[in-house]
C-alpha cells in the first residue's frame, strides 16, 4: 500500500495581502477563534497519518517554532493551578510520535522554491504540502485525508482542486483534466494565474498536494516565472511529461485566509461551529445583522 508520511508546510512567504498584521507576526500564526491557521494544518496533517512535519520556515517565523515547542513555564504554572484541560490543550499540541522538523528559506523566493528547500528532509518519497493559509472546513477526517486514500489507490501525484468564479483565474494555478470518477480527474494541463479569458477551465489548484520526489528534480531547474517567484505550478507542468498527476475535487469548504475576507469568512463559520462560542454568537450576529437567521459566508 502505497504510504504518505512527511508533509511540508511552507511558511516563509512575507503575506503581503495581509500587512501590517503580518509586519512581525507570521500569516500563518493568525488565529481563527482560539487556534492559529498552522495548527489547523498540522491537525489535518495528523489526522491524515503523517507522522513527519516539515516546517520552511524563515527569520521572522520564530513564532512558528515556538508554538510546536514545549513551554515549561507556562505548563508548570497551569498545573500548579490546577487547571489540567488547558494543560492538555498545550501538550496536545503536536501529538506524541510526530515530529517536527524545521528548514529555513533565506529568501521568499517563490512557492516552488520553499518547496524545493525541503528536499534534504524529505528524501526519496512521496510527500504532501499544505498552505496553512488555505484553510478547509471538513465534516469528515479532513482533505488531506481523503487524498491520501485516493494516493494509496491511485499512486502518482494529486493536487487538491476546487471550482472558482472563472474571473479569479488570475489568483490560482488552472488546471485542465480528463474525468477519471466523480472525485478524481487526470491533469492534462497547468497554468500558473492565466488571463479569465485564457484559462483552460475554472478548476483550480488550492493549498493541498501530495507529490513525487521525482518534483524536486524539476524543480532545480524551474526559471523564475510568475510575480518573478519560482512556481510549484511550472514544476507540476514539466512533471505531467513523465509521471501521472490527478487533480481531487475534495469535500467540504475552503477559506482563503491569506486575504482578509477569506480570514473574516473563515472566523465566522469556525466560530458558529464551536462549542463555546456556538450559541453566543450566534445572537450576536442575529443583532448586528437585524435578521432572524445568521448570515452564512460562502466562498467561490
Ligand atoms: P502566498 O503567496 O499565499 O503567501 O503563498 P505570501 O507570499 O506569504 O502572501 P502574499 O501573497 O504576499 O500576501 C502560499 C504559501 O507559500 C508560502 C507562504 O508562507 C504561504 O503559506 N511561501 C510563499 C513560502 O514559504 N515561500 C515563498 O517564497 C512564498
Amino acid at each position: 500500500m502505497r504510504k504518505v508520511k512527511k508533509a511540508v508546510f511552507p511558511v516563509a512567504g512575507l503575506g503581503t495581502r495581509f500587512l501590517p498584521a503580518t509586519k512581525a507576526n507570521p500569516k500563518e500564526m493568525l488565529p481563527v477563534v482560539d487556534k492559529p491557521l498552522i495548527q489547523y494544518a498540522v491537525e489535518e496533517a495528523v489526522a491524515a497519518g503523517i507522522k513527519e512535519l516539515i516546517f520552511v520556515t524563515s527569520s521572522s517565523k520564530r513564532a512558528i517554532e515556538d508554538h510546536f515547542d514545549k513551554n515549561y513555564e507556562l505548563e508548570s504554572k497551569l498545573e500548579l493551578e490546577g487547571k489540567y484541560e488547558l494543560l492538555k490543550t498545550v501538550q496536545d499540541i503536536v501529538p506524541k510520535g510526530v515530529v517536527c522538523l524545521y528548514v529555513r528559506q533565506p529568501e521568499a523566493l517563490g512557492l516552488g522554491h520553499a518547496v524545493l528547500c525541503a528536499r534534504p528532509l524529505v528524501g526519496q518519497q512521496p510527500f504532501a504540502v499544505i498552505l496553512a493559509d488555505d484553510l478547509i472546513k471538513s465534516e469528515g477526517p479532513g482533505c488531506l485525508s481523503e487524498m491520501v486514500k485516493a494516493f494509496s489507490y491511485h499512486g502518482g501525484s494529486i493536487l487538491g482542486v476546487e471550482e472558482i468564479p472563472i474571473s479569479e483565474a488570475d489568483k490560482y494555478g488552472i488546471v485542465s483534466t480528463t474525468s477519471l470518477d466523480e472525485r478524481i480527474s487526470r491533469v492534462d494541463a497547468i497554468v500558473e494565474k492565466p488571463r479569465p479569458e485564457k484559462a483552460p477551465s475554472n478548476l483550480a489548484v488550492v493549498g493541498r498536494y501530495i507529490l513525487s520526489p521525482v518534483l524536486f528534480d524539476l524543480l532545480e531547474r524551474v526559471e523564475k516565472g510568475a510575480g518573478g517567484e519560482i512556481q510549484l505550478t511550472d514544476a507540476i507542468a514539466e512533471l505531467l511529461h513523465h509521471e501521472q498527476v490527478l487533480s481531487y475535487r475534495f469535500t467540504g469548504e475552503r477559506y482563503d485566509c491569506g486575504s482578509k475576507l477569506g480570514y473574516l469568512q473563515a472566523t465566522v463559520e469556525f466560530a458558529l461551529d464551536h462549542p463555546e462560542l456556538s450559541d453566543a454568537f450566534r445572537d450576536y450576529l442575529r443583532n448586528v445583522s437585524g435578521c432572524d437567521t445568521p448570515p452564512i459566508a460562502s466562498v467561490g
